[in-house]
């Protein structure tokens, strides 16, 4: 009797666990079901779609982001815009500047992907802003990218905001943007920068590539208007590709009228070293944020991704933990040889005009 009832107690527990397993492999079969190409709409959708989720409103305090578009590498912008938008819940709104050229091909990306939901506005950077402040010489103006520039007029595109981030389009964010943006600066400084002997940046800083890391790399300090401001030649740089700024205190202390002051004086007689080849647009900002400024935790800046070499020297490790890495250097992630560019790929989304395509090693594949 026993054993009889005990054989239909373990029958009746097979038959229940197939049950069981059965439904549970329905649902697991329903929650694989997110391709809208499927042609099943499901009413849960939206619980289990991280895509559907992220399209909800974004309240709260609007954070703005500054980012210039070079039609030549659009698709730069756009992996740094999925990247800040995908990796917060944040209300952030991009203020994107770029040249009246280039709108038309932004908007479509922008809007035909899945980034149609990210709030942007785009401001059209008009280069005569730049007459009679850098060299008129035609051959040094061509190679000259004005949006460059962009970063020094932070108030005039943002006249709403009292607090700003700007980043540079050869980017990735891996943080929270909004955990950057609450980074305190100081009272009385406009703005905050990543210095270049902080730790993480000498990580994949090459020795004897040159003084890059201090401001005789960008200045002349034979030149009398250079000495005249009693700088120390050995003070660290800082990098300005990620600023955060404190607007209320560039309006204040006229930052933007003193950078055009210094891009003006080099019109005349060359005050920055010729060494870099994106130098003029720093060493205005190196001599008037000299000694006011606030620092940005090095994780948060995360540099030369794009030196020879020097990107390799990061391990695996130290890049997923960065909050932020930044390609400077000539070898871009969308180009053939350049370090992590396969993180730099999880967040590019491919242009729907097919003007734009990242250079592969491998294309064929
Ligand atoms: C589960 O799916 C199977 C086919 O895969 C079907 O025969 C069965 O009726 C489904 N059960 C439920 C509860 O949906
Ligand atoms: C911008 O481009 C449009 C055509 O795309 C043209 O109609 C317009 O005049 C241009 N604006 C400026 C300021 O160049
Ligand atoms: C910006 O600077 C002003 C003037 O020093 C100060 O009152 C304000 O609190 C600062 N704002 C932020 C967000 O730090
Ligand atoms: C900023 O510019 C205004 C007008 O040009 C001037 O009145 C003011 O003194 C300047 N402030 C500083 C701190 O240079």
């Amino acid at each position: 009797m026993k054993r009889v009832n005990l054989i239909i107690l373990v029958l009746l527990a097979v038959a229940f666990l197939i049950i069981v397993e059965r439904n549970l492999l329905n649902l697991s079969d329903i929650l694989h079901l997110e391709n809208p190409d499927a042609g099943i709409v499901l009413p849960f959708e939206s619980e289990v779609s991280p895509d559907l989720r992220l399209e909800t409103v974004r309240k709260g305090e609007e954070i703005p982001v500054l980012i210039t578009a070079a039609e030549e590498r659009l698709g730069a912008v756009v992996a740094a815009m999925n990247s800040v938008y995908q990796n917060s819940k944040a209300n952030v709104v991009f203020t994107i500047v770029t040249l009246n050229d280039t709108v038309d091909h932004l908007n479509e990306w922008l809007t035909k992907t899945r980034l149609k939901n990210v709030k942007y506005k785009i401001v059209i950077f008009k280069p005569e802003l730049l007459k009679g402040k850098i060299s008129k010489d035609p051959q040094t103006l061509e190679a000259v990218k004005p949006l460059t520039f962009a970063r020094y007029y932070l108030p005039a595109y943002l006249p709403e905001a009292e607090k700003a981030i700007y980043l540079d389009d050869d980017i990735i964010v891996q943080g929270d943007i909004q955990e950057l943006y609450e980074s305190n600066l100081k009272p009385g400084h406009a703005a905050a920068f990543s210095d270049d002997c902080d730790s993480a940046s000498s990580k994949g800083f090459i020795r004897g590539a040159g003084n890059q890391n201090s401001y005789i790399g960008f200045l002349d300090f034979k030149k009398d208007a250079i000495k005249k401001l009693s700088m120390r030649a050995n003070t660290c740089s800082f990098n300005p590709g990620v600023i955060i700024a404190n607007l209320t205190e560039w309006r204040n202390q006229n930052v933007t009228q003193q950078l055009e002051h210094w891009m003006e004086l080099n019109t005349q007689e060359d005050l920055y070293s010729n060494s870099l080849a994106e130098s003029i647009t720093t060493p205005p900002l190196l001599i008037v944020f000299y000694k006011r400024h606030s620092m940005i935790d090095p994780m948060w800046h995360v540099r030369h991704l794009g030196s020879t070499g020097a990107g390799n020297r990061y391990s695996p490790q130290f890049v997923r933990a960065a909050k932020l890495l930044h390609w400077n250097g000539h070898y871009k992630p969308w180009g053939r040889t350049s370090s992590f560019s396969d993180v730099w790929d999880k967040w590019f989304i491919p242009d729907p005009t097919g003007k734009f395509n990242p250079v592969r090693q491998h294309a064929e594949d």
